[in-house]
């Protein structure tokens, strides 16, 4: 077996179309010699379909990162496919309509608990989850969208990914002992099904079509499974704690 991830056991969570980023993730791993295991939220029978796409076909296990029994039971679910894992892959966000799109001030905390529940404080679930079969060390990688500014319209969702990146400096500060690293990748939009329901999306898509220095592909997630890819390799053995991002550099300079 060659590949930048020859042997690496993986799992992989967010697939729910073949647009989504841990689809592109998975496909690359795989194509880079690793085994996948994926994890499937809700619709089950729909990510099983989408898995057959996949150079090889994954396993798909059951999680909703907000119940405590799948989490519970997790390690022993992958288990039943791998002996162990070298990587996990947190592609999972969620906001309910009233935390995006202007009403900032107006949101109420429920809604605000559980964007942040799924899309912030999963991220330490998962990863706790994971540790019992990561005992030779690993990567953990996280998606954001860089949410050191503020955007209009995206509200608690960029509060919700300022605390995603900041729990995943503290996993690397907590789970570096271990020989585990926590990194970020901050993407660029993408035309997923989680971008369908951020309001105002086009607003981004022509800002980072328009003024990206390597210009910006809306509707190619792979440079960012790359990245994904590159974080869960041997290539990054010293880097945790840190954001990449893959936005064709829309980051680095002033509109
Ligand atoms: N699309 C973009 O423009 C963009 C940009 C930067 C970062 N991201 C991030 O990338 C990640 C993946 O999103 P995507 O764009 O591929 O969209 P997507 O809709 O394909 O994936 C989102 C996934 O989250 C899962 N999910 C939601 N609630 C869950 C729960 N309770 N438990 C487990 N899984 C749950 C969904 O099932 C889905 O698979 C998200 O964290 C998103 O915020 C997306």
């Amino acid at each position: 077996m060659s590949g930048l991830l020859a042997g690496k056991r993986l799992l992989v969570t967010g697939v729910i179309t073949d647009a989504s980023i841990a689809f592109s993730v998975a496909k690359l791993a795989q194509e880079a010699g690793a085994t996948v295991v994926l994890t499937g939220f809700g619709r089950l029978s729909l990510v099983e379909r989408i898995a057959k796409r996949l150079p090889q076909p994954a396993p798909v296990i059951e999680l909703d990162v907000t119940n405590q029994e799948h989490l519970d039971s997790l390690a022993s679910r992958v288990r039943e496919h791998v002996d162990g894992l070298d990587g996990v892959v947190h592609s999972i966000g969620f906001a309910p309509q009233s935390a995006l799109g202007g009403t900032f001030l107006e949101t109420p905390w429920e809604d605000v608990a559980q964007a942040v529940h799924v899309s912030t404080f999963s991220y330490k679930s998962l990863a706790m989850a994971c540790l019992p079969m990561m005992d030779q060390g690993g990567s953990i990688v996280g998606l954001t969208f860089d949410a050191t500014k503020a955007y209009p319209l995206y509200d608690w969702m960029g509060v919700a990914k300022a605390g995603l990146e900041s729990a995943s400096r503290y996993l690397a500060m907590y789970l570096g002992k271990h020989g585990i690293r926590s990194n970020v990748v901050a993407a660029g939009p993408l035309r997923t099904m989680a971008a369908k329901s951020i309001p105002g999306f086009s607003n981004f898509e022509d800002a980072y079509s328009q003024h990206a220095p390597l210009g910006w592909d809306l509707n190619d997630p792979e440079p960012t499974a790359r990245a994904v890819c590159a974080l869960l390799s041997d290539w990054f053995p010293a880097t945790t704690g840190e954001m990449v991002h893959v936005d064709g550099g829309y980051h680095s300079r002033a509109a």
